[in-house]
């Protein structure tokens, strides 16, 4: 794993996003994985800005969200395809007939999840996923247990996801779905490339445990380990159990 660290959270996003806009220059027709929650927000902030001030075009990338709640419509304040329209699609030039999401109210979920995977192989597989990291050490979706499924596949959530996911909801961790759809671990390991990024204190146990763990379905991020190109973008807090740098 190639490991870079960074002082604050701020330096860590623009840090990221200069990684993504890099990868675009590359290749402009980039297929990226986008995750959801806090620590993306200020990346995507950032894209938003670099794009405003001409320096990224995302004219011809395509996007895959990482995970959906089941049972919520892509309307609902709550769905994470409102948060990415909110933190960064309304702010660049994604074409909308290519970000992708998981449709949490699919007739069937099942066939939703088999769906995603063939429009993701149909885009020629992702070439650089972005995720963050849970406290527990899920990613997407994928939460820790006694097995992990490799495909995109339902899920049920962790409390301590609902809870931490309820601001979406109103503030009541009750009214968080208790199902979710997401990208299997295998899913995310075809992806060409993988930036984990994670800040803050509250995740620097997990961080250790990713990168100097066993491979473990009890902290499904340490998967990663398997993958021959991840790159962890750290702020000093999140890499404080990682050694001296
Ligand atoms: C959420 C998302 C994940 C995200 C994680 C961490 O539940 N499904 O994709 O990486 O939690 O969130 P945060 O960045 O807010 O700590």
């Amino acid at each position: 794993m190639i490991i870079r660290t960074f002082e604050t959270p701020d330096e860590t996003a623009a840090a990221v996003a200069q990684r993504v806009v890099r990868a675009l220059a590359e290749k402009p027709a980039l297929v990226v994985g986008l995750p959801t929650g806090q620590t993306p927000i200020a990346t995507y902030a950032e894209l938003r800005r670099r794009h405003a001030a001409g320096e990224v075009d995302f004219a011809r990338a395509t996007t895959f969200n990482l995970d959906e709640f089941a049972g919520i419509p892509p309307s609902h304040p709550g769905s994470f395809r409102m948060f990415m329209e909110r933190h960064l699609f309304q702010g660049i030039n994604l074409a909308p007939a290519r970000t992708h999401f998981l449709d949490g109210t699919a007739p069937d979920l099942d066939v939703e999840c088999e769906r995603y995977e063939a429009a993701i192989g149909a885009a020629g597989g992702i070439d650089l996923l972005l995720a963050g990291i849970g406290a527990n050490g899920h990613i997407g979706f994928n939460e820790p247990g006694d097995t992990l499924s490799a495909r995109t596949h339902r899920v049920a959530l962790a409390a301590s996801t609902r809870r931490h996911n309820a601001a979406l909801f109103g503030g009541d961790p009750a009214d968080v779905p208790r199902e979710a759809l997401s990208m299997g671990i295998g899913t995310m390991l075809k992806a060409g490339a993988i930036v984990l990024v994670a800040t803050g204190a509250h995740k620097a146990a997990c961080i250790e445990r990713a990168v100097h763990g066993p491979v473990t379905t009890r902290l499904p991020a340490s998967f990663l380990q398997l993958h021959r190109h991840v790159e962890l973008y750290l702020d000093a807090a999140a890499a404080s159990r990682l050694g001296p740098r």
